[in-house]
């Protein structure tokens, strides 16, 4: 699949995919050919950045609006900026940084964690049969397991956590999921203690490790006989789509959410925050499907 412009002039505004490496990206086919849908005069680009400090400072102009960040530069980019959202700055990462019209200064966010948080969101709104109102998150007051205290267990818990709901960390290594848990009032485990958790009922299960991903697809974080207690499990791992840990917990009657939402969600929340306009959702979904 092509690039698709539209004319480009001088009102044209500029955005782009800072990483290393970049070419595997499918940012530019997505924000382009959603770009053009909507009707939305900018051009998104891949950008191979070996600096994202020297890259910022030397693309100042107005026409650069906006950027999404990706490995390695997601700790780095947070240093670039002129502002940082509260929660990007928690986390330590941004995943997109938007220049202000008003002033050109550069604020960054992380809303890497939104894409999860919502998929998960609208899996239990469906599943919903109390008529809670919509201004209320159907994670609100929910048990919601994470495991893993990384960059991606840190963006669940607090995500989870803004949501109001009652976060627990699981981690390999204790300290950091303490560490992560007194941060978002809530309870720290290890690994062996998950295996003993009793959730009660309605509770989350995040994965949020590389524990799963290919080539070690067989591996899981806890035998299937614990995952029927869970209403909803969701996955950060997506290579494979389904993780045995997603089979297990769908085969033992619970809710599952995949990894890949989480991608195709941030898309449409960055989306909205570039443009300012509705994401087209079902194109998005069409371009990653034809070119996945
Ligand atoms: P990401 O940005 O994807 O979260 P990360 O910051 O490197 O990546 O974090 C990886 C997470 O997966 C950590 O929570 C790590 O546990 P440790 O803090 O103990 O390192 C977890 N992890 C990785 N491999 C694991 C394994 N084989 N078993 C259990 N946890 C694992």
């Amino acid at each position: 699949e092509l690039y698709n412009f539209r004319q480009i002039g001088a009102d044209t505004k500029v955005y782009g995919v800072i990483g290393n490496p970049v070419g595997h990206s499918k940012s530019p086919l997505l924000y382009n050919a959603a770009f053009k849908h909507v009707g939305f005069n900018g051009i998104y680009l891949p950008l191979l950045v070996d600096s994202a400090a020297n890259f910022i400072s030397t693309y100042s102009s107005p026409d650069f609006a906006g950027y999404s960040f990706t490995i390695p530069h997601k700790e780095d980019g947070l240093k670039c900026c002129n502002e940082v959202d509260p929660i990007a700055k928690e986390i330590g990462a941004i995943s997109c940084m938007i220049r202000r019209p008003v002033d050109g200064k550069l604020k960054g966010y992380n809303v890497d964690y939104l894409g999860a948080i919502k998929a998960i969101e609208e899996a239990l709104a469906l599943g919903a049969s109390n008529g809670a109102p919509a201004s209320v998150s159907p994670l609100a007051g929910k048990l919601f397991v994470v495991v893993g205290a990384g960059g991606a267990g840190k963006a669940l818990a607090y995500g989870a956590y803004e949501k109001g709901a009652r976060v627990v960390v699981a981690n390999r290594t204790f300290g950091k999921a303490k560490e992560l848990a007194s941060k978002v009032g809530g309870q720290a485990i290890t690994l062996a203690e998950l295996k003993d958790f009793h959730p009660e009922e309605g509770t989350i299960l995040a994965n949020a490790t590389s524990v799963g991903m290919k080539p070690r697809i067989e591996d899981t974080l806890l035998p299937q006989e614990a995952l029927k207690h869970y209403a909803l499990v969701f996955d950060a791992v997506y290579t494979p789509k389904l993780t045995t840990l997603l089979r297990e917990a769908q085969e033992a009657g619970s809710t599952i959410v995949y990894g890949t939402e989480m991608l195709i969600n941030q898309a449409f929340v960055q989306f909205e925050r570039f443009t300012g306009l509705p994401a087209p959702k079902q194109l998005i979904r069409d371009v990653l499907a034809r070119n996945t």
